[in-house]
């Protein structure tokens, strides 16, 4: 059985990962930021009592992430995988992010979610991941953050920048933890119906996208970190 971590498991892509990996027998702390706003949280928990815990997290917060760090710690001394999901596209009500509309405040709330914070959590829970068994660190990344592919306007510029920085941050930590038999990959899950991607155009649902991620993920190795992967484990160019 695996200790998995999950951050912004309320809903979405995170949410499907609590479900599928509960499913498999895995041991579940599903962070999200109001456990008692979630019902389909809450009624996972009462199915499965033991393998999962819910963990009141706002990843950008730091007495948030020593509070959650200090819960789960009082339960195990050890993370197999860590998912760091959460992740937001707009910073503000309306959409700025495009030449002529841009909002830098918008830009800075965009890198605390989805740059600064996967990097402070690894940072908190490394003692825990240390510890762990064949430790893997997903950082769900998007084709967005893709530099190489960026050939067509598409606006979306703090999403897309704060996607290509955690890349940066992927490779990083890839080098510093490689000593400690720790994979770190990039995951890029798909174009995919959820909150954040409300539109018929997505190709994909929820359950096929983590069915690939987490086929992915159980057969990473050592020699793949540092890389950079789709939903159906293809490589993907940094
Ligand atoms: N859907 C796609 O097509 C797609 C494509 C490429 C990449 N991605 C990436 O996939 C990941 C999951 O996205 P999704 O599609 O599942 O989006 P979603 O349905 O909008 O879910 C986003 C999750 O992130 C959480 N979150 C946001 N800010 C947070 C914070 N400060 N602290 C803690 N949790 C926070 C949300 O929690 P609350 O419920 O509390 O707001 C929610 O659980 C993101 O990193 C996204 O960039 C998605």
């Amino acid at each position: 059985m695996k200790n998995i971590l999950i951050t912004g498991a309320s809903r979405g892509l995170g949410l499907e990962f609590v479900n599928q990996y509960l499913r498999k027998g895995e041991r579940i702390f599903a962070c999200n930021r109001n456990p008692e706003k979630y019902s389909e949280l809450k009624e996972l928990k009462s199915e499965y009592q033991d393998k999962l815990t819910l963990i009141n997290l706002d990843v950008t917060n730091q007495k948030s992430r020593n509070e959650a760090f200090e819960e789960i710690s009082k339960i195990t001394n050890q993370i197999d995988i860590l998912i760091n999901n959460a992740g937001i596209r707009f910073g503000g009500e309306k959409y700025c992010d495009e030449l002529g509309k841009l909002e830098k405040e918008d830009f800075g709330k965009i890198y605390q979610v989805n740059t600064v914070a996967p990097l402070m959590i690894v940072e908190k829970f490394l003692p825990l991941l240390k510890a762990g068994n064949d430790t893997k660190i997903i950082n769900i990344s998007s084709s967005s953050g893709c530099i190489t592919r960026r050939t067509s306007k598409r606006g979306g510029y703090s999403y897309a920048s704060s996607k290509a920085a955690l890349n940066m941050v992927t490779k990083a930590l890839s080098v510093d933890l490689e000593e400690y038999n720790i994979t770190v990959i990039s995951l890029h899950p798909g174009w995919v119906k959820t909150t954040m991607e409300l539109t018929v155009n997505a190709p994909l649902v929820p359950e096929e996208s983590v069915t690939g991620m987490i086929n992915l993920i159980a057969n990473l190795r050592i020699k793949e970190t540092g890389k950079f992967f789709d939903w159906q484990g293809n490589e993907m160019p940094w």
